[in-house]
């Protein structure tokens, strides 16, 4: 046959179109696009489905070993797992750079954690904790010219935080090389003087994470950020953005001029600092410790607001899994973290429930179209990370990477459902509208109905190009 697989008859839907078409794929590429086409190994009947990019999730972590001991719930195998079940075809996971190691071979650490255990197709970030003169003049530029296109700094965490002249070494480094720097935006010592205070009145709960990663640090942050990078004349992505202060940030610099991109999460549509209440101000809150925390319903609305209005480029899950109850103290239960909220291991799981989330509450709900789906979790994902045009479009010569997704279909997530390696979910009991009912990577079904039927090690690794915004 002239094709391997034909996907016929769905709905098929790009960041900028919407078409009835069957999709032929032939050796992992999507080889024609028309109508009533034969002749195929296997013949998917996609009759009321809607026919998308798969999902590329561009912040991810898996396999990230903490400062503390604390074990992230996911390596490449669950995580990629799980990201194929919410609809995904490619992760964007992080290399950490240790202080003392040098990077090089903090990416081969990586890659051979991934080597060989991923269901779905994976490319690393960088992170940069450790940006000494070896690291800025020769590492840094020899894994950009690499395929290492884009990395991670930080302003907080004592572990990760780099100095603002740091900061601005590596811009430096990142204009010369082309490279795109993602910030994690959060001033570090507003942070640790409001955990401080906190602490001295005995107000050590997980709820109180929240008022310490207070919005105004986190928009002192993004403005510094901004500041810096236009010095040092590069765009950059201020990653998991959680409420209107930052985001005015980022449309002030946009106003004059500058190339700022951003990213949000569904923990700061769907989530609030209530959660991180408990049942009464107890431990339980502590399963919806993350950085940025997730704000108010006021700011939930700024989100919509911003994910409307193209103030975020990127919708990605920042997945970052602890267990719960995790064996010998490495989840966020440990006696440590029961002492105070400034040892709960900052991070949620997310990836395999990022995709049904917007889509329901965005797309079903009637605030945003199915192309802007599309546009925030696959296309800009690719095209910010110097993947497209082989990935996040459905495309004559793109990877055979498609999501069909059923819109109709309601569930309610549950922990059970899922396939990741936590044992429980931020997102418990809500209901969704549309579901991912199969996920094909390079032409190859890796999920159906729910099942994993694809193989672990089928997923590649994607050496990037740089970034179109650079
Ligand atoms: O709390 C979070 N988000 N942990 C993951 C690391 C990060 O800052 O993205
Ligand atoms: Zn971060
Ligand atoms: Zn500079
Ligand atoms: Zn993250």
């Amino acid at each position: 046959p002239e094709f391997d697989l034909i996907i016929r008859n769905g709905t098929v839907i790009t960041a900028s179109d919407r078409f009835v078409a069957d999709i032929g794929v032939r050796d992992g590429r999507i080889a024609q696009i028309s109508r009533g086409m034969e002749g195929a190994d296997e013949v998917i009947d996609a009759t009321g489905l809607l026919v998308m990019p798969g999902g590329i999730d561009s912040h991810v972590h898996f396999a990230q070993p903490t400062s503390d001991g604390t074990v992230m719930a996911d390596d490449f195998e669950t995580g990629t797992r799980s990201a194929a079940a919410g609809g995904n075809t490619t992760v964007l996971p992080f290399a950490l750079q240790e202080k003392g190691k040098s990077l090089r071979e903090c990416v081969k650490a990586y890659h051979a954690k991934a080597e060989g255990n991923c269901f779905i197709d994976v490319s690393f970030h960088m992170i940069i904790s450790d940006p000494t003169p070896q690291v800025l003049g020769q590492e840094l530029p020899a894994l950009v010219k690499d395929g290492y296109t884009s990395f991670k700094v930080f302003m907080t965490y004592d572990d990760l935080m780099l100095t603002d002249r740091e900061l601005l070494e590596v811009f430096d480094v990142a204009r010369r090389e082309g490279a795109l720097v993602m910030v994690h935006a959060e001033g570090h010592d507003a942070i640790k003087h409001m955990a401080a205070r906190l602490e001295r009145e005995g107000k050590t709960a997980p709820y109180y994470h929240g008022i310490a990663h207070s919005q105004i640090a986190e928009r002192e942050a993004t403005h510094r950020a901004i500041s810096h990078a236009q010095l040092c004349e590069i765009p950059i992505m201020i990653v998991h953005v959680s409420g209107e202060d930052p985001m005015e940030q980022i449309q002030w610099a946009r106003r004059r001029g500058l190339n700022v991109l951003a990213e949000t999460c569904p923990q700061y549509i769907q989530l609030t600092m209530d959660d991180l209440k408990g049942l009464n101000m107890d431990f339980e809150g502590a399963k919806y410790v993350c950085s940025p925390p997730p704000r108010d319903s006021a700011s939930q609305e700024a989100i919509w607001r911003g994910i409307k209005d193209g103030t975020f480029d990127v919708f990605s899950s920042d997945h970052a899994p602890f267990r719960y109850q995790g064996r010998n103290n490495t989840g966020k239960d440990n006696p440590n973290a029961r002492t105070s909220f400034r040892w709960v291991p900052n991070g949620i799981p997310g990836v395999e429930t990022r995709l049904p989330i917007l889509f329901s509450e965005g797309v079903s709900k009637g605030r945003i179209t199915a192309e802007r789906f599309v546009a925030l979790t696959a296309t800009n994902p690719a095209r910010i990370y110097g993947l497209y045009p082989k990935k996040g479009s459905i495309a004559i010569g793109a990877d055979a990477d498609i999501v069909l997704w059923d819109p109709e279909m309601e569930k309610t997530i549950t922990q059970g459902a899922l396939h990741h390696g936590s044992d429980y979910t931020p997102y418990e009991g809500l209901e969704v509208k549309g579901w991912p009912v199969r996920t094909i990577c390079r032409g190859r079904t890796v999920v159906r109905d729910n099942k994993i039927v694809g193989a672990k090690g089928g997923g590649e690794y994607c050496t990037r190009a740089r970034s179109e915004m650079v």
